[in-house]
């Protein structure tokens, strides 16, 4: 019978409070202002070594709508991502466009000598992330991927866990999970000319990142890849959500995407990912090893929220035991602060990137090769070149 300990105190992370040091102000850009530039801007406005001197948007109006609607004044504004750099008056941007201009507005802020906080998934295409890589290599600047689950606590715990070796030697990872009634309600996450991958890229790579970053991001061998889109194309989908039936029309992207991965290591990853499913969950995520094995309770696990106490399983002195921990206690700031402040203290003080692209790059690598795989009905092999 399994044996429960739950003596263990609550965990905590990042409890401090940080001195920031006011004398330089870093001038921040915001690239596209639509639904997450809003997250970014009230955390930038938090921060008391932030100027927030520009943004763009193709939309005409919507930057100067946007800061009119969080009282910014004096923030110039601009129709595209050129001509609020080429200004040169950024130390840094947020580039918060939809998925399909990632890559050409990170390489060309980062060509022009800008640092740069690039919303997730880091692009659509393992090319584009190779010449993203390139880009950022060149320019000596920093470039920090937006995945602000990673700040989470409990997230942090998985990957201590696995760091103590409780596990042994991992084999099998089955992750991935979704939501029931999910589909954006904004179009551009709809459309193949702006969001180009749905489901996989918007909440796929997040369960990706929560594993690999836990166990250290090993390369991926092959990847066997699945994607469908039932949900979304079915017009009766959208009109009991409450959207119009054309959405069904516009709708060319995956809303649910399957994989089977093998990565180096010996270690299989089973994943799937739904924006739209007949399910509440496909499953907790769970870290198989020899010595151990992890459940991370779904539901949310996607989004860097887990949906109840870490269990560790293991047979110690001829017993099997089940290991609880604890809820974390919540950090002292969110996860999207933590986000912001750790990639304006790394622009300050010329440290790492907190989320590197040596490790995104595996990341945009399996969600490339997932759409490739399901299109060419076939197990693909994944190479990613030295950058
Ligand atoms: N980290 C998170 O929690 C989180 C949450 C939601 C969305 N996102 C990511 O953020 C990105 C944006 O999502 P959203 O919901 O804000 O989308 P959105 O469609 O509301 O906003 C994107 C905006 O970018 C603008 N844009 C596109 N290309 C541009 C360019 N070259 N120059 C200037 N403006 C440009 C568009 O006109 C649009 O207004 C997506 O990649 C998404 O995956 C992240």
């Amino acid at each position: 019978m399994a044996k429960k300990c739950a003596d263990l105190d609550a965990f905590k992370f990042d409890q401090s409070e940080q001195t920031i040091d006011t004398n330089k102000k870093i001038r921040i850009g915001i690239i596209g202002t639509g639904g997450i530039a809003e997250a970014h801007l009230q955390k930038y406005l938090e921060m008391p070594d932030v100027e927030i001197v520009a943004g763009a948007d193709l939309v005409e109006g919507k930057a100067a709508a946007f800061f009119e609607k969080y009282g910014v004044t004096g923030a110039k504004c601009f129709k595209d991502h050129k001509e609020l750099i080429d200004a040169g008056i950024c130390d840094a941007v947020s580039i918060c466009t939809y998925n399909a201009t990632h890559a050409e507005c990170a390489i060309y802020a980062l060509e022009h000598g800008v640092h740069v906080l690039l919303e997730k998934p880091m692009c659509v295409t393992l090319n584009e992330a190779v010449a993203i890589c390139k880009a950022e290599k060149a320019s000596g600047k920093i470039l920090t991927i937006g995945f602000q689950p990673r700040f989470d606590a409990n997230m942090k715990m998985v990957k201590e866990i696995v760091k103590s070796g409780a596990l042994g030697k991992i084999y099998y990872i089955q992750t991935g999970g979704g939501r029931r009634h999910g589909i954006p309600g904004r179009e551009s996450f709809l459309k193949a000319d702006t969001g180009v991958t749905g489901a996989m890229g918007d909440i796929g790579c997040y369960s990706l990142d929560m594993v690999l970053n836990a166990i250290g991001y090993p390369k991926p061998l092959t990847v066997s890849g699945y994607t469908s889109d039932y949900f979304g194309k079915d017009p009766d989908y959208h009109v009991s959500g409450g959207y119009p039936a054309e959405r069904a029309e516009i709708f060319g992207v995956d809303d649910f995407s399957a994989a089977f991965i093998r990565l180096e290591g010996d270690i299989i990853l089973d994943f799937r990912i739904a924006w739209a499913m007949h399910l509440d969950t496909p499953g907790d995520t769970i870290i198989m090893g020899t010595k151990g094995s992890l459940r991370i309770p779904s539901t949310e696990c996607w989004n860097g929220s887990i949906g109840g106490p870490l269990k560790l399983y293991q047979r110690v002195a001829g017993t099997d035991v089940c290991i609880e921990f604890p809820m974390a206690a919540p950090n002292k700031h969110d996860n999207f602060y933590l986000k912001i402040r750790s990639f304006l203290d790394a622009v300050k003080n010329g440290g790492k990137a907190p989320v590197p692209t040596s490790e995104i790059i595996i990341n945009q690598a399996i969600i490339d090769a997932v759409h490739t795989s399901a299109r060419l009905g076939r197990e693909v092999e994944v190479s990613i070149p030295e950058i």
